[in-house]
């Protein structure tokens, strides 16, 4: 069921540049202009502003700049609406709160948007630093039913994505850094955090976790992560249209587990890693616990395993650990 307020938002969405009557929107909701017009205020509530000329009608004059979930449903393909989107203003962690969501029986796939995490994770039980600045914390929750060998590009395969995705959007040429962040010019743009369920040799739950930088300005993270790290509006030199960069992601991490789980990205897939691999053919140095191996990165394999060229010009391949680029 659309409420009111989501209606009057695609209405006024698609007359734009123009304007809408008001009578055009009673008439589509099937109310009075009174109660159009009380509906809006819940609108103003959450951040919209509108123009309203006599005998033209209404048009948006200002967007709420943090996520609103109405407008990223709104923004989303048709075919893809109704997505199912939690959202929230505070929670520990999306992905957390996407494995509470499981637990009490949601039925996947569904979207979790937070404004800010009190307990963001990354990788190797570290902390993403999730404060309320206008940045993307996202969980995306499936069910997938596929043997677990087949997950070993799943991350790849949406960090691909995404990287592309955001070229496009935002006309920059962002890059990855096997296995799952995104990097600008040397610095930390995102990272991917997938945590799976198993039951019976068949991945239950599947939990895909992004925070990207977005518009959060340099002085929003601990001093020693500012220096490592970038957003988006810092790397296009203005502020990015979060909630149409949102339903973007959304659209694209839907159609991308679509193609994955049925198989049809295989042949995209080294492609789209290898136009956008920041190690190939850079002197890099793994760690896997106290063991470190440096090399050549020499891309990866048809399992999503890096391939690092020792001394000896054999690559070995590396299905876990972290890398980082040496100087050369
Ligand atoms: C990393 O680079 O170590 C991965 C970071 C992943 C962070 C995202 S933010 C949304 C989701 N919820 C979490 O708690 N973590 C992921």
């Amino acid at each position: 069921m659309k409420s009111p307020e989501f209606v009057i938002l695609c209405e006024l969405l698609e007359g734009e540049p123009g304007f809408v009557s008001g009578s055009a929107l009673a008439r589509k909701l099937g109310m009075s202009r009174v109660g159009v017009w009380m509906h809006m205020e819940k609108l103003r509530a959450q951040g919209f502003e509108f123009e309203a000329v006599r005998s033209r009608g209404y048009r948006v004059s200002r967007y709420p700049a943090g996520i609103n979930p109405l407008l990223v449903q709104a923004y989303l393909k048709p075919r893809l609406h109704p997505t199912d989107i939690l959202w929230l203003t505070e929670v520990d962690s999306t992905n957390a709160e996407a494995e509470r969501q499981l637990a009490a029986g949601r039925a996947a796939p569904f979207v979790v948007l937070a404004r800010r995490q009190s307990l963001g994770r990354g990788r190797f039980g570290r902390v993403w630093h999730s404060g309320d600045a206008g940045n993307l914390y996202a969980s995306f929750v499936f069910r997938p039913h596929l043997e677990p060998g087949r997950m070993t590009t799943f991350t790849l395969w949406m960090g691909a994505n995404l990287c592309d995705l955001v070229a496009n959007f935002c006309r920059i040429r962002p890059g990855l850094k096997w296995p799952n962040d995104l990097y600008y010019e040397g610095r930390k743009l995102g990272g991917m955090l997938t945590e799976a369920r198993i039951d019976a040799d068949q991945i239950r739950d599947l939990v895909f976790g992004l925070g990207l930088n977005v518009n959060g300005p340099p002085g929003s993270l601990p001093p020693a992560l500012s220096r490592q790290a970038t957003a988006l509006a810092q790397c296009t030199g203005q502020p990015v249209d979060l909630n149409r960069l949102t339903a973007a992601i959304v659209g694209r991490v839907l159609s991308a587990y679509k193609q994955f789980v049925d198989g049809s990205h295989r042949d995209a897939f080294a492609d789209l890693w290898n136009r956008y691999d920041l190690l190939r053919g850079k002197p890099v140095a793994l760690t896997q616990g106290s063991r470190r191996v440096v090399g050549i990165a020499a891309g990866i394999d048809d399992e999503g395993a890096l391939l690092i060229r020792g001394e000896n010009g054999r690559p070995r391949r590396f299905s876990a650990g972290e890398v980082t680029l040496e100087k050369s």
